[in-house]
């Protein structure tokens, strides 16, 4: 039976019920991580629960509790092996509708559940994905990880009916990044160029690993933001998220990237990412 978990309690999925008065389904007045498990592990979980931290301190949400022990208990009890831990909290549940939260703050609604995927052997990395670009029409704090997924949702619906894999996004003739992954080239003078952090795209924990492997690699590093030319002209192009680690992205609107097969420094990289967490004990808890 699925566990998932729902403030303070562990109990079956059909048993966890929300309020239809909670801010998060009211107004997506929420935040959340996506943490990736292999082989019953969770990786990153400390940078994960920074940012949950810093994203509830952006929106003045108080909210405790001990996030690694939740997401570990998750995925002892429900034997997930490969996949993710999804965790939420939102600012919780309010008397009647109003756009402004009472204060003192309403007690949040925190949940968590963990879902079965296929990580390390997805087929796409042999392949890579073809991307299409459209413009970043998000709110201006992509910083933040809000719940506020529908233009993400749109822009994915829109790679399908395009027979794509993914967008990115775009801000005048420049990539901010996925709909839900960091964006990243290597140019043909061998340079990794990556958007810097500022609120137009969101911090990826992936994307400090997959730094830290690129930098070992002896690969520079440019983080500045890079036009839709220069990723078409790149040698390598590539994303990163929990829940795709690290992709090559071999077509960009159409024009190929490189050869048009997934570079061999992006391959490394994965590889030498994997391994990284694999072994890093740290993770444990
Ligand atoms: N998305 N940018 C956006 C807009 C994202 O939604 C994500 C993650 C990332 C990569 O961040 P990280 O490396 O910390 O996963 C970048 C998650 C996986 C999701 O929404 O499912």
């Amino acid at each position: 039976m699925r566990i998932v978990y729902l403030n303070g309690d562990y109990v079956p999925k059909a048993a966890a019920k929300v309020s239809v008065f909670d801010r998060g389904l009211l107004f997506s007045d929420a935040v959340y991580e996506v943490i990736s498990v292999i082989d019953g592990r969770l990786i990153d979980m400390e940078r994960h629960v920074t940012r949950l931290e810093r994203s509830l301190g952006e929106l003045s949400i108080n909210a405790f509790a001990d996030w690694s022990t939740v997401a570990q208990k998750l995925v002892t009890d429900n034997g997930l092996q490969e996949g993710l831990v999804y965790l939420q909290v939102s600012r919780g549940v309010m008397d009647e509708r109003d756009y402004r939260w009472p204060a003192p703050d309403t007690s949040p609604t925190i949940f968590a559940f963990a879902q079965e995927r296929v990580l390390i052997e997805n087929p796409m990395a042999g392949r890579g994905m073809r991307i299409i670009t459209r413009p970043d029409l998000r709110w201006q704090r992509c910083d933040i990880k809000t719940t506020q997924l529908l233009y993400a949702s749109l822009m994915k619906m829109e790679a399908e009916a395009a027979g794509v894999d993914d967008v990115w996004m775009t801000s005048g003739d420049l990539v901010t990044e996925g709909t839900s992954q960091n964006a990243h080239i290597i140019s043909r003078e061998s340079v990794l160029i990556s958007h810097q952090l500022d609120r137009s795209i969101l911090p990826g924990v992936t994307r400090i690993g997959m730094l830290e492997q690129a930098k070992s690699m002896g690969l520079s590093v440019e983080e500045r933001a890079f036009s839709i030319e220069e990723a078409k002209d790149a040698a390598e192009a590539f994303i990163s998220s929990s829940t795709l680690l690290i992709m090559p992205v071999v077509e960009i609107d159409g024009h190929k990237i490189g050869d048009g097969r997934p570079g061999e420094r992006t391959a490394r990289i994965r590889q030498n990412y994997l391994a990284a967490v694999q072994s890093d004990h740290s993770t444990k808890t």
